[in-house]
């Protein structure tokens, strides 16, 4: 899956869902603290230098309104706490002050920044390993994807606020009540006028806020519509060109490309108008409270100190207002991302199989049973898969599975993983029921060759050592050797160092699966699994893998899916599955002697015999 793109996650961030603060959502996001736990001394650092810092700030207009005063009173001026001094030493005492408060907010970034990361660091390890262990049933009802892009916008969302928001809160919290407090102070009659004005301003800015934003939104929508013809095109572009339709899609695209233009043409009158009245109302609001500041003045009522400090608070303020709107949605879009993170937390993970000591043997003798067994998967459970299976392999034997498409075979191998379990009857390995195995233990003792096999992005060692990690290069060799690999590999300039999956060179698909076959024998299962291991295969890749498989399968129960059935001459047992049943088990030469089988109509089909008439 493509990283998502810087400006993805910040469109993500921004249509984030806000939650209602109400108790769940808080004691979520409480919750979701102790990932700040081990960091707290820190975190307390953080907060001690934000206030010292916040504090320091407040004192910035009292400072600067006496040294207007000093300077109008051509000598000192009083200043709390420190007493008259002259105009050089409060600028003096000024400068100091920005200096510590400069300190302040560097030891509280840096603070606020080391606890928020590490924390969330642990969060995302947290989230993904419970994602890794979460039950396949849990994959299966919802799109991989789209969840796991989810998680990284709602976790960017909590970082944000940790790093951000918590900070701004604490610190504008500081400056409102402080200003407040400060501003009454110095002169009530301006501090009533500031309050009438201010909040309205503020409201109105907050209100043509909100529908600019919407228009935004609106333009991004459509951008994302033109953004899906582009991708969905671009990654069919064999198809875009055999049909000779580039020019249908360009049309396409242009409409779509017309729709947001008009919606961001519609979008700019608003910030146009938003960026007019925000000047206005600003200065405005200034222009009204420096006016009857500047009355009271004339009166006497107020000193020029006075009234610097009262318009220096009157930004704090207001500053302190505006930004509480867009802290306080920050806050919801952070409990609902906290929330959803949180369900994933809490999801139950996989069954880890009643025992969780190791059996005494180190390896299972391979003798599989399928005993009454019935399943129906649980994101479908209307249509039953399996019926009342019954389907034994002794150690070492080949059984083949072969049957229609949507039979149920590979339904059949999941349970044998237990990516599921049963519904109803027992599956047991060696004898013992297998829900009773500790659940990693019993999966290291099989492996599965799909028919579509994924390689990760990485070297063809590291592919081939997924079945053993950390084995050794002579035994990877020896593994790929056997499995038809080796000279392949070797055949590239970097040999097993080269690269495959995403960014590394593309394989075929009978090279891919030699090298699932590699990793396979590496980890050495008692059970193997081959999930049509061939069907894609041209006759001599299929000759190689043939081999290979033929390597693989010795001393090893077996289970072969096939849809051809020439790959299967020469298992122990055929078991025929239809419509989720097993409706017939025997060797090829007994199935194919049975006049009205389906295997032997099957086998009639492939290998152009005319089926004899049924009587
Ligand atoms: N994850 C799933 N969730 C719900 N239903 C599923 C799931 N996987 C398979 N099925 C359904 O179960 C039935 C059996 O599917 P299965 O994949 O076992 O068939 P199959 O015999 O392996 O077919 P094929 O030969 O095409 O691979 C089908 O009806 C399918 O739609
Ligand atoms: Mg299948």
């Amino acid at each position: 899956m493509p990283r998502p793109s810087e400006s993805d996650t910040d469109n993500a961030l921004e249509r984030l869902p806000k939650a209602a603060l109400n108790r769940d959502g808080l004691r979520e996001t409480w919750a979701l603290a102790t990932y700040m736990r081990p960091y707290r001394s820190r975190f307390f650092v953080g907060m001690g230098s934000l206030f010292a810092s916040a504090t320091l700030g407040l004192l910035f207009p009292l400072l600067a309104g006496a040294l207007i005063d000093a300077a109008m009173n051509n000598s000192q001026a009083a200043v709390p706490v420190l007493g008259p001094l002259t105009l050089n030493q409060i600028a003096l005492t000024l400068a100091v002050s920005i200096l510590f408060q400069a300190a302040g907010s560097f030891s509280s970034a840096l603070a606020f920044n080391r606890v928020g990361q590490s924390a969330l660091a642990d969060l995302r390890s947290a989230t993904y390993a419970r994602m890794l262990s979460l039950p396949m049933t849990f994959f299966g009802q919802r799109r991989v994807g789209e969840l796991a892009s989810r998680v990284s916008t709602d976790i960017a969302q909590i970082e944000g606020a940790l790093i951000d928001s918590l900070p701004q809160l604490c610190r504008q919290a500081v400056f409102l009540s402080g200003g407040l407090v400060l501003i009454a102070a110095t002169s009530l009659p301006l501090t009533a006028v500031m309050l009438g004005t201010l909040p309205l301003l503020i409201a109105a800015a907050v209100f043509f806020g909100r529908r600019l934003r919407a228009f935004s939104r609106e333009t991004q929508d459509r951008l994302a519509d033109s953004q899906t013809i582009v991708e969905e095109t671009l990654q069919a572009i064999a198809s875009v060109k055999s049909f000779a339709n580039e020019a249908f899609e360009l049309r396409r695209y242009d409409s779509a490309n017309h729709a947001t233009l008009a919606a961001a043409l519609k979008a700019a009158r608003w910030r146009a108008v938003f960026v007019a009245f925000f000047i206005a109302a600003l200065f405005g609001g200034i222009l009204i409270v420096l006016w009857y500041g500047a009355r009271l003045l004339q009166m006497g009522a107020l000193t020029g100190g006075e009234l610097t400090r009262f318009v220096l608070y009157t930004t704090f303020v207001g500053g302190a207002m505006a930004q509480s709107a867009e802290l306080f949605s920050q806050i919801q879009k952070t409990v609902g991302a906290t929330q959803r993170v949180r369900e994933i937390l809490h999801e139950k993970v996989e069954d880890e199989g009643a025992s969780t000591e190791a059996p005494t043997a180190t390896r299972l003798r391979g003798e599989v049973a399928f005993e009454h067994v019935s399943f129906r998967y649980p994101s479908r459970p209307d249509i039953t898969v399996l019926h009342e299976i019954d389907l034994v392999a002794r150690p070492g034997e080949r059984i083949a599975l072969v049957g229609p498409s949507g039979a149920g075979k590979s339904t059949l191998t999941a349970l044998l993983l237990r990516f599921y379990d049963p519904e109803a009857g027992t599956l047991r390995i060696d004898g013992r029921d297998a829900r009773d195995y500790p659940l990693a233990w019993l999966r290291n003792q099989m492996a599965l060759v799909p028919q579509d096999v994924v390689l990760f992005g990485g070297s063809i060692l590291e592919n081939i050592s997924y079945g053993r990690p950390g084995a050794d290069l002579a035994a990877v060799e020896g593994a790929a050797q056997q499995a038809n690999a080796h000279d392949f590999i070797a055949a590239f300039p970097e040999g097993y160092e080269t690269l495959v999956g995403d960014r590394g060179i593309k394989l075929s698909g009978g090279q891919r699966q030699r090298i699932a076959i590699a990793r396979a024998l590496l980890k050495n299962p008692a059970i193997l699994i081959l999930d049509e291991a061939t069907s894609s295969l041209d006759s001599e890749s299929e000759r190689l893998v043939q081999e290979a498989l033929d390597h693989l399968m010795q001393g090893r129960t077996t289970f072969v899916i096939a849809h051809r059935l020439a790959t299967i001459r020469d298992v122990n047992r055929i078991a025929v599955i239809d419509g989720g049943k097993v409706v017939e088990t025997g060797t090829h030469d007994e199935l194919s002697a049975r006049p009205d089988g389906l295997y032997r109509h099957l086998s009639a089909l492939q290998f152009g015999a005319t089926p004899t008439p049924q009587s």
